[in-house]
């Protein structure tokens, strides 16, 4: 999708589409809905006096103007109540109305912002709304097929603008929703790609052009410097692969880590889950769901593309340990100890319980920046979506300061988190009668998801830390606003949000 800001009035303006948008309740359009309700002869009016453009939050009317305007279609996208609206209900609004304009044929779109008039909104935050939600709205999964499925794409989406003066601060808005999106697409991309063709080298190969692109600086380690590391938890993992495993680490400003806040981001980067030999069941056929196992590493690796395209004032690190989680005769079997970076060794109660394992040897490394905060994004359990469902991702903290701000970058970005419960009783049920802790309390599974966070509590020393439990909205069954189905790389404009706010 080409984006284009141009000076004019809406009612002049030329495309296949153009959209202007309504307040609930609101019976004379003003404004650029008033222009072309004007233009239309009053239909909007009409309508409004009809009860069929009520201007509902997500509500989309569909007029023809039969050449009274250059464009041919003309769509009233509902804002909900004035008192109510905010950048998230501008998102909102805004995926709408691209998806009606899509659905109704439209290759060009021309399309006022939503909220930087009466709204009262920030016109740059406004316009970065308009961009992000147009962008996320129209992704498409890659596929590799041979004939390509009828598309329904918007080539062109024009801001159209009527005042000179505001156009320096839309500029500002529409790149920034432009680096937003097209790093949440990304890393869309690479949780939905096939497990074979995602493997941890590739996903290393592209964090490094990612890098040369971008200014961050990338490391990424090999089999042999994680040995050396003594990351013996990680690598048991990898064991039943034939694919290297892969250490990644990103950085932006690493050259200011001294005098700026320094933010560790991890992810979960298991590029296909098996279950090892405790072995998920084949029958369902929902094992293929398991290529997206990577999204967390994809989200922290979109979160540091963001933050040095946004020149964001911090020291941000993003690691992801890599690997695939496979059986082979020298795979990691059910009672094996090992022993990680952190000196601390653990049992594997279940080779499924993974996650927590390659993340355990992440956790310790990120000691080495002596972090502000850690937070680290995994698809880590089955049970968070049994709670929550595709609704919101799990919080994990005992930090009441990561705690809010996490909570406060969900309500901006509206991707939601979700309090779980830490309590101390829960690492009882992990203690291990031949390590010093053991990865599942299988086959006893309750409390599955709190369990799962107090393993990785013990490899956190030194640090305030949260964990994000995202395996509840990693992948969208169903299509939602800004979400079409499939890969949704939950978590990255909310920790694009949390850096933004951070000092
Ligand atoms: N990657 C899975 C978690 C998962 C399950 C994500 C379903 C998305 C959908 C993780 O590695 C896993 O297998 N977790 C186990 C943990 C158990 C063995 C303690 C689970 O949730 O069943
Ligand atoms: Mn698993
Ligand atoms: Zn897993």
């Amino acid at each position: 999708m080409n984006i284009a800001i141009h000076q004019a009035t809406i009612t002049e303006f030329a495309a296949d589409a153009v959209i202007v948008n309504l307040f609930e309740g609101v019976t004379r359009p003003g404004q650029a809905t008033g222009a072309v309700d004007k233009a239309l002869g009053g239909r909007i009016s009409d309508l409004i006096a009809l009860g069929d453009c009520t201007g509902k939050l997500g509500e989309t009317v569909l007029l023809h103007t039969h050449a009274a305007l250059p464009a041919p279609r003309v769509i009233v996208a509902g804002l909900g109540p004035a008192a109510e609206f905010d950048l998230a209900k501008a998102r909102i609004a805004g995926a709408h109305a691209i998806r009606a304009a899509a659905n109704a044929g439209a290759r060009t779109v021309g399309t006022i912002v939503h909220g930087a008039g009466v709204g009262g909104l920030d016109a740059a935050e406004a316009a970065a709304a308009l961009v992000e939600a147009s962008l996320l709205e129209m992704y498409q999964m890659p596929r590799q097929a041979s004939v390509a499925r009828e598309k329904k794409e918007i080539a062109q989406l024009t801001v159209v603008e009527l005042h000179p003066g505001q156009l320096p601060a839309l500029q500002r808005g529409v790149a920034k929703g432009r680096i937003l999106a097209e790093s949440v697409n990304q890393a869309r991309d690479l949780a939905a790609y096939p497990a074979n063709v995602a493997t941890p080298t590739m996903i290393a190969q592209t964090a490094q052009q990612m890098a040369a692109e971008t200014g961050l600086r990338c490391q990424i380690l090999e089999q042999a410097e994680m040995e050396a590391l003594g990351m013996g938890i990680l690598l048991a993992v990898a064991k039943g692969s034939e694919q290297p495993p892969k250490f990644l680490i990103l950085e932006h400003h690493a050259d200011r880590a001294a005098t700026l806040p320094s933010i560790v981001l991890v992810g979960k980067g298991v590029t296909f889950d098996t279950g090892g030999y405790s072995l998920k069941t084949a029958s369902p056929g929902t094992m293929w769901q398991m290529k997206d196992d990577m999204t967390g590493a994809a989200v922290v690796m979109a979160t540091l593309r963001a933050a040095a395209l946004l020149a964001l004032p911090l020291h941000v690190v993003g690691l992801a340990p890599l690997t695939e989680n496979l059986i082979n005769g020298r795979a990691q079997k059910p009672g094996d100890v090992f022993r990680g970076m952190s000196g601390k060794t653990m049992e594997v109660i279940s080779t499924d319980a993974e996650g927590r394992m390659v993340l355990a040897d992440a956790l310790a490394y990120a000691a080495r920046f002596q972090p502000d905060a850690v937070i680290d994004v995994a698809t880590l359990t089955g049970s968070i979506g049994i709670a929550l469902g595709p609704k919101a991702a799990g919080l994990f903290t005992e930090d009441a300061g990561l705690s809010q701000r996490l909570l406060a970058a969900a309500a901006v970005t509206g991707e939601r988190v979700w309090p779980m419960p830490m309590y101390a009783d829960y690492a009882e049920d992990i203690k291990s009668e031949f390590a010093d802790v053991k990865n599942s309390t299988s086959p006893d599974v309750s409390a599955g998801v709190s369990t799962s966070a107090k393993f990785l509590q013990h490899f956190t020393e030194g640090y305030p830390w949260a964990h994000l439990d995202i395996a509840s909205v990693a992948w969208a069954k169903k299509a939602r606003p800004l979400y079409p189905a499939g890969a949704t790389a939950f978590g990255v404009r909310l920790l694009v949000q949390l850096l933004a706010d951070w000092s």
